[in-house]
């Protein structure tokens, strides 16, 4: 699914913050904080599925990550001391690679993910203008959700669509030459109304 932004990165910085960095860090929205909501069942049995399913793999955390986000839209705090019991590593390591990817959250999104590609040739073929368009439309930034819950605005970075851009990725799905009354309309789609 939505993997595209993972690869305009590079990788993860090698030190992390600590344990108690993590659970006393209140400014980093991705952070668990000190209040962290238990897992219901299902919850903790996607999760769980997500983790034996990837275990295995070398590098299994990404592959963990993305089978957890992709199961439940994001990936709660909850579920990072499960990730790190079983995978022997820290919840501060796993907080670290959930806080460098700017693919994965740590809030559920709202009913629809509308992603904007900030990418170079994106950005060469109107993509700032169309951004400045959307973002005055929903009233939000990029990793916000409408008040509604309607949509969450992400940035994407290069869907592979370059030939097509500017392009954009509604609920999984690339748009592209997307123009400001073809972005209203898929905003529409939303059930965001102006
Ligand atoms: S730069 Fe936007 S799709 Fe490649």
């Amino acid at each position: 699914m939505r993997r595209f932004a993972d690869r305009a990165r590079s990788p993860p910085p090698q030190s992390f913050a600590t344990d108690e960095d993590v659970m006393t860090s209140r400014t980093d929205s991705k952070s668990p904080g000190t209040s962290v909501v238990e897992l219901d069942d299902d919850s903790r049995n996607a999760v769980s599925a997500a983790i034996e399913s990837a275990a295995a793999l070398p590098g299994a955390l990404l592959p963990i990550l993305h089978g957890i986000q992709d199961a439940l839209g994001f990936v709660p705090p909850a579920a990072v001391p499960m990730v790190a019991g079983a995978l022997n590593l820290s919840r501060a390591e796993v907080h670290g690679v959930i806080s460098f990817y700017h693919h994965f959250r740590s809030t559920p999104p709202g009913r629809h993910v509308l992603g904007l590609c900030r990418a170079e040739a994106c950005q060469a073929m109107g993509a700032r203008a169309l951004e400045a368009h959307v973002r005055r439309r929903l009233g939000i930034g990029f990793n916000e959700t409408t008040a509604d819950g309607a949509v969450t605005l992400e940035a994407v970075y290069c869907l592979g669509n370059c030939a097509c851009a500017p392009s954009a990725l509604l609920d999984g799905e690339v748009r592209g030459r997307i123009s400001i009354e073809m972005i209203d309309r898929l905003i529409d789609s939303c059930g965001k109304q102006p």
